[in-house]
């Protein structure tokens, strides 16, 4: 038996010692007496009675410790041309005195935070600020627009928001100040106060619930960390369900330290003085756990970047980050790899850089596709290693367990589940299918720490999401397979979710809107393979009756509306207007069947409770594009 199997059979076996023992690596105000509240089923609660700090964990306790000299954030930022390095004991001063800010705007426990910013520095700080005073931030990606932005205000309610006056994509400066006002003025719920980080690339018009941060930094106390109880929220995380409206993913402090904790030297291969790259954004959960937390609960050295994996200026910055921060292992989505591979398909860049001390490149995000795999294999030399994961769980659930154990690489999954993680397959009636046979990924309950232990202020959500399709297990919304080595294969979401370049939408959200059009009777929008994003949403539009437009202008129409309303990075370019959707008898829109076929499988089944094949039939040409 290898050291992983030793390792996932004691989680298994006792799963309360196993997360008691690992709970001994994170400094506790109050050390929990046990590990797992089981008393409310499905509503798990770890470390029930502990009591802790994540921000002292991630901050005070290494500086305490003697290594505040030690770099705990290297932001590196080709778009601005700039760089700066906060060493442990000047990224908790930072920390304090911004957390003393907010506490000075009247943000205290409990208390919630929008967090709406470009990846500097500071979004870290914020983060880590509310977590000093035991508020609850929220943090949403700078690519999405003013009414989702609204949305998010509605439903957390902040006291404050943190923001800055510009975000730099590529070579094109993005103001970010003009969005935060219109999702203010969209929303309900009007927070007290704004505090605006002025970058120079774009100066902010400041109002009169906006604050500058420097001037809020300049005249605050720095604030001292706050114990709180372990089952408090930290953050919550909107993520991308099957309607427009988002889910509001509670994470709570104890149980994630623990998780992330655990999962940095034995996942990731990153031990304390080590440096991790993780090239994603801090709206996203990888940001939230890879990015800030988890790198600085284990001491380990965090590289901020801004910027895209190609551009400004070439294709071979993160082979140039890598280099000069000594990045041991770096983390993306396949995504910005096949950017690379595109600009510099033989890889001409990494001959400039050392990449020695480069041991493993983690992907996850999406589906790692051969190709990629391959490519990035041949060019480092190191393990690839695909793993699988989701806002959800707040760590990794499929993954090869470097720091424990290399496991054989199978290509086409990411390996193996995690200590802490029974991952099943069910088929539609909740029986285990076979070993190799396709069903719905889902995992046994109760989950391990660091998992979601409910939906902001939306239990009845919560169950009806993930809880209510088995009883006793959380459903993963993905599909696929285990083989008989105990491989997990994941073949993709069997929801309205998709993965446009690692980035989590909802078409059903994109739905909405291009149905909130005057002209359009009714509309479907599909997740179709794409080579360089994974996937791109597509939409189908029927028109009213009467209904005559020049297609090209409406088609630039329904795609500014989706820009406008969701934003950027909802990457919807593609809207074909169609005579009719093909529908089940009982009126259900045929999105998968649509799918298989734009995707060019040729076998794709036609259900047999379709209305009309004629509709299916006519509507061939357009999906293959021909
Ligand atoms: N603020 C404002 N706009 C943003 C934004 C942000 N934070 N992030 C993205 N956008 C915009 C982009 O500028 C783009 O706008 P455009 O349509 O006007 O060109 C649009 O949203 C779509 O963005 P994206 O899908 O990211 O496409 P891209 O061509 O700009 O970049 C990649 C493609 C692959 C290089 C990039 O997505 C990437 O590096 N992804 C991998 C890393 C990652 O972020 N993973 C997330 C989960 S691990
Ligand atoms: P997010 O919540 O944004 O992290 O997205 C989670 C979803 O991304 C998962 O439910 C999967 O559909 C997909 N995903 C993440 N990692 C992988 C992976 N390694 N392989 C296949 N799909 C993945």
């Amino acid at each position: 038996m290898g050291e992983y199997d030793e390792v996932f059979r004691a989680s298994v076996a006792d799963p309360e010692k196993f997360w008691l023992d690992a709970a001994a690596g994170i400094d506790w105000h109050r050390a929990p007496s046990r590990a797992l509240d089981a008393s409310r089923p499905p509503f798990y609660r770890w470390f029930p009675d502990g009591e802790l700090n994540i921000c002292h964990n991630a901050l005070d306790r290494h500086v305490d410790a003697g290594r505040g000299e030690q770099a705990a954030l290297i932001y590196d930022s080709p778009v601005t041309g700039s760089q700066r390095t906060y060493s442990y004991a000047a990224l908790r001063d930072e920390v304090a005195t911004f957390a003393g800010a907010l506490a000075g705007l009247g943000v205290g426990h409990g208390d919630r935070v929008v967090i709406y910013m470009p990846m500097v520095p500071e979004a870290a700080v914020a983060m880590l600020a509310c977590a000093r005073i035991g508020a609850v931030h929220s943090v949403v990606f700078g690519g999405f627009a003013p009414k989702e932005l609204a949305v998010r205000i509605d439903d957390a309610t902040p006291k404050v928001i943190v923001s800055a006056s510009c975000g730099i994509e590529g070579k094109r400066v993005i103001e970010y100040k003009p969005l935060l006002d219109q999702a203010i003025e969209l929303a309900a719920h009007k927070p007290e106060r704004q505090v605006i980080l002025q970058r120079p690339q774009a100066e902010a018009a400041m109002g009169e619930r906006d604050v500058d941060w420097v001037r809020a930094t300049a005249a605050a106390t720095p604030a001292a960390c706050v114990p709180v109880a372990a089952t408090d929220p930290l953050y919550i995380l909107y993520t991308s369900g099957t309607t427009g409206k988002p889910k509001g993913v509670v994470r709570d402090c104890g149980g994630y330290a623990v998780a992330l904790n655990w999962s940095m030297p034995n996942v990731y291969a990153v031990g304390t003085g080590e440096t991790i790259f993780t090239a994603s954004d801090v709206g996203w959960v990888v940001g939230h756990s890879y990015i800030v937390y988890a790198p600085l609960l284990a001491g380990a050295t965090s590289v901020l970047y801004e910027g895209k994996p190609v551009g400004t200026p070439d294709a071979g910055q993160f082979w140039r980050v890598m280099a000069e921060h000594g990045v041991k292992s770096m983390f993306t989505a396949p995504t910005a790899f096949r950017a690379i591979k595109k600009e510099d398909p033989r890889g001409e860049f990494t001959k400039s850089y050392d990449l020695s001390k480069l041991r493993y490149l983690f992907l996850a995000g999406e589906r790692l596709d051969p190709e990629t795999y391959r490519w990035a294999s041949e060019l480092l030399g190191i393990p690839v290693i695909d793993h699988w994961w989701q806002t959800e769980t707040g760590w990794p659930i499929v993954a090869n367990p470097a720091g424990i154990e290399l496991l054989p690489l199978k290509p086409g999954s990411p390996t193996r589940p995690l200590p802490g993680w029974d991952v099943q397959v069910l088929d539609t009636a909740g029986k285990p299918v076979e070993a190799g046979t396709d069903g719905a990924i889902v995992v046994k309950l109760p989950m391990p720490p660091g998992s979601l232990p409910t939906l902001w202020n939306d239990d009845e959500r919560f169950l009806s999401s993930y809880m209510k399709a088995f009883d006793g297990y959380y459903l993963t919304g993905d599909g696929g397979r285990i083989d008989s080595d105990g491989y997990v294969y994941v073949m993709g979401r069997t929801d309205d979710v998709i993965n446009v370049a690692g980035h989590r939408l909802s078409t059903g959200g994109m739905e909405e809107v291009l149905a909130g059009h005057p002209d359009v009777a009714e509309c479907a929008v599909i997740g179709v393979a794409d080579q360089m994003k994974g996937q791109i949403p597509r939409g189908l539009v029927v028109l009213k009756a009467g209904v005559e437009r020049d297609e090209e202008e409406l088609r630039a129409e329904l795609v500014q509306l989706v820009r406008d309303q969701i934003g950027a990075v909802a990457s919807l370019k593609d809207v074909a207007v169609v005579a009719a959707l093909p529908k089940t008898r009982s009126g259900k829109i045929l999105r998968k069947t649509m799918r298989g076929i734009a995707d060019g499988n040729a076998d794709e089944p036609v259900p047999s409770t379709i209305e009309s094949v004629d509709v299916l039939d006519a509507l061939r040409p357009v999906l293959r594009r021909e």
